[in-house]
């Protein structure tokens, strides 16, 4: 049996109430962290592991669920795609990525989140790979190189990022060698020869 005074303790409005006092109450403290700015956005001082982890994860289902619908082209082992895409990465990528036989940039030991190594391979898919470069990565150092560039040239660098790990230096520097010139010359060409028609997410 319940007693009236039970009934009165658990009534929905109480329990209302404390829910809502709870929330305010979480909503004001967060407000008040931010106000006073206790969280220290200092790219010299980590974050804290559960932050880390937060953000972390966060980047990483961000990107797999938005890869997802990406189509991934046949043509990733073409010679001719792999050495474009070495010219474009030893160009735009390489000061923040480095390269087989590089020293470490300045701004390579500035950045955080750091920018890895990517000839030390990643468990990326190719479509990962073709999303992050199109749209980058917000509150870090990688830019949307989707506003610059097509979708072609995007997977140029994708085919090249399967061949980097393993690389060596020389074979690092024939291949960059091996790409045209220069690289608006190769999007001028690629747009009057109509060869930006591939378009992904
Ligand atoms: C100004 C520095 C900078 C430049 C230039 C840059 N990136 Fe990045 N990139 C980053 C940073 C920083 C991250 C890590 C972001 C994060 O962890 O949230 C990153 C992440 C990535 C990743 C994901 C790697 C992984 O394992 O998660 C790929 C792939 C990538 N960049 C490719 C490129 C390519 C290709 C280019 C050239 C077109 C490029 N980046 C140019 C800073 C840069």
């Amino acid at each position: 049996m319940v007693s009236e005074k039970g009934l009165r303790l658990t009534s929905p409005w109480k329990i209302a109430g404390i829910a809502a006092i709870l929330v305010l109450g979480i909503v004001g403290a967060g407000a008040l962290f931010i106000y006073f700015g206790a969280y220290d956005v200092a790219a010299d001082v980590p974050h804290t592991k559960l932050v880390y982890w937060l953000l972390d994860t966060a980047r990483d289902r961000s990107v797999a669920v938005r890869a997802e619908d990406v189509h991934v082209p046949p043509s990733l082992g073409e010679p001719v795609r792999i050495s474009a895409g070495a010219g474009l990465y030893n160009e735009m990528c390489s000061s923040c990525h480095l390269a087989p036989g590089m020293a470490k940039t300045e701004i390579s030991q500035g950045l955080y989140p750091a920018a890895p190594e990517l000839s030390r391979g990643t468990d990326l898919t190719p479509g990962e790979e073709f999303w992050i470069i199109k749209h980058g990565i917000k509150m870090s150092g990688m830019a949307a190189w989707g506003k610059t560039h097509n979708d072609t040239l995007i997977w140029d660098m994708v085919a090249f990022l399967r061949k980097l790990p393993g690389l060596s230096p020389a074979q690092y520097l024939a291949l960059v060698k091996s790409a045209p010139e220069d690289h608006d010359q190769m999007m001028k060409m690629m747009n009057m020869e109509g060869m930006d028609q591939e378009d992904h997410k």
